[in-house]
């Protein structure tokens, strides 16, 4: 069977581990897999398959011989390395910020837009996690009965913002629960118990830059570059999983009953919808899982063309790893990676 030669960058971070969990979980066809982070680091030794590799810095002469390098060392590692990777001749699939928007770097979500991954220079971006998840709820419905308007609000975990953010829960919680005082780090102000309507930083126009990669990257990635998407993205306390509330207005009138019925037969998405009995998507049940869950579907009593869902999943899987792995397993799969 055919091998790649893999480099991931960002091999000891949140997304980095699940990088090599989803490669083995997948069988993925590895050839030679090189693990690089920062010179902090350097000599860690990490599990592969039943094989320690030594975690090596991040360098220019790091990716001869790579067939994909999967970064996740956040947008200024992608800037400078992305392009270094891309001209030794590896196709880069990008989880970071860095190449989104550039015109010239697709960016992809497997059930939506496959085809775009085909049209590379090199670099491939993988969305922003609460990006990725809506879109997949999103795009079944929008291809039959056009979306025109989405208004979103997000409940976000910490592990979005990655391990110091996830040790930082903890500790506050514990101080919390001990009655001792909390000082922050990783946040503006105290995560334990508290919830912050502040992702990444304002623009002049009043939203976060999160809520606006919602509205450019979707528009990008469906392919519908007049939707009307307005967020409010929110970090909650909790460790793994994204929810989110979108209200959509549709071109016409779909039913509850007609929207799950869309929704099941939908790839990468799964159902948990039943009121009577309490079952809804919940971020502790969709942690570790690969699906989108969608949930609390109903028509929107304030909007005639208007329906409402509740969307979660692994913000560190489907939101972040397993999607840029799916683009790689697009690319073996049509033959269309690994002429080194
Ligand atoms: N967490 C998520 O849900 C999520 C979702 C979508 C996208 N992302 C994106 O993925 C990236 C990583 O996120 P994360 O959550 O995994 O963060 P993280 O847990 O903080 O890990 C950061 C990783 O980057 C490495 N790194 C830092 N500086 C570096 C440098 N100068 N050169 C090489 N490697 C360096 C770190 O290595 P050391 O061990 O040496 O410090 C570590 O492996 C970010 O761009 C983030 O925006 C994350």
């Amino acid at each position: 069977m055919r091998t790649y030669n893999l480099a991931i960058v960002g091999a000891t971070g949140v997304v980095g581990q699940e990088f090599i969990k989803i490669l083995q979980q997948h069988r993925f066809p590895v050839g030679n897999l090189r693990l690089f982070a920062s010179d902090r680091s350097a000599g860690r030794k990490l599990n592969f398959n039943g094989q320690e590799i030594v975690v090596e810095e991040t360098t220019i002469t790091s990716f001869k011989g790579a067939d994909i390098v999967l970064f996740s060392a956040g947008t200024e590692v992608s800037t400078y390395f992305s392009p270094v990777a891309a001209k030794a001749g590896a196709v880069v699939i990008d989880n970071s910020a860095a190449w989104r928007m550039d015109e010239t770097v697709p960016l992809v979500v497997p059930e939506v837009n496959p085809e775009d991954a085909f049209k590379h220079h090199g670099i491939i971006a993988n969305p922003n996690c609460s990006t990725i998840q809506m879109v997949v709820a999103l795009y079944p419905i929008h291809k039959v009965n056009t979306i025109k308007r989405v208004v979103v609000a997000t409940y976000q975990a910490v592990s979005g913002t990655g391990t110091a953010a996830m040790e930082e829960l903890a500790a506050q919680t514990r101080l919390v629960l001990e009655g001792r005082t909390v000082v922050p780090h990783v946040y503006p102000h105290q995560i334990a118990f508290n919830l912050l309507p502040e992702i990444d930083v304002f623009l002049d126009n009043g939203y976060s830059k999160e809520e606006w990669k919602m509205v450019e990257e979707t528009r990008k990635i469906m392919h519908a570059p007049h939707l009307a998407i307005s967020a409010t993205c929110v970090r909650v306390p909790v460790y793994i999983g994204h929810s989110e509330a979108i209200h959509i207005e549709l071109t016409n009138r779909l039913t509850a009953d007609q929207a799950r019925q869309i929704l099941v037969a939908a790839p990468g998405v799964a159902v948990l919808d039943d009121p009577c009995v309490s079952l809804y998507p919940q971020p502790w049940v969709a942690a570790g899982q690969d699906e989108v869950f969608v949930g609390r579907i109903r028509e929107d009593n304030s909007h005639a063309h208007g329906l409402v869902m509740w969307v979660v999943a692994d913000n560190v899987r489907k939101g972040a790893a397993l999607n840029a792995v799916q683009i790689a397993e697009l690319l073996v799969e049509r033959g269309a990676v690994g002429s080194q």
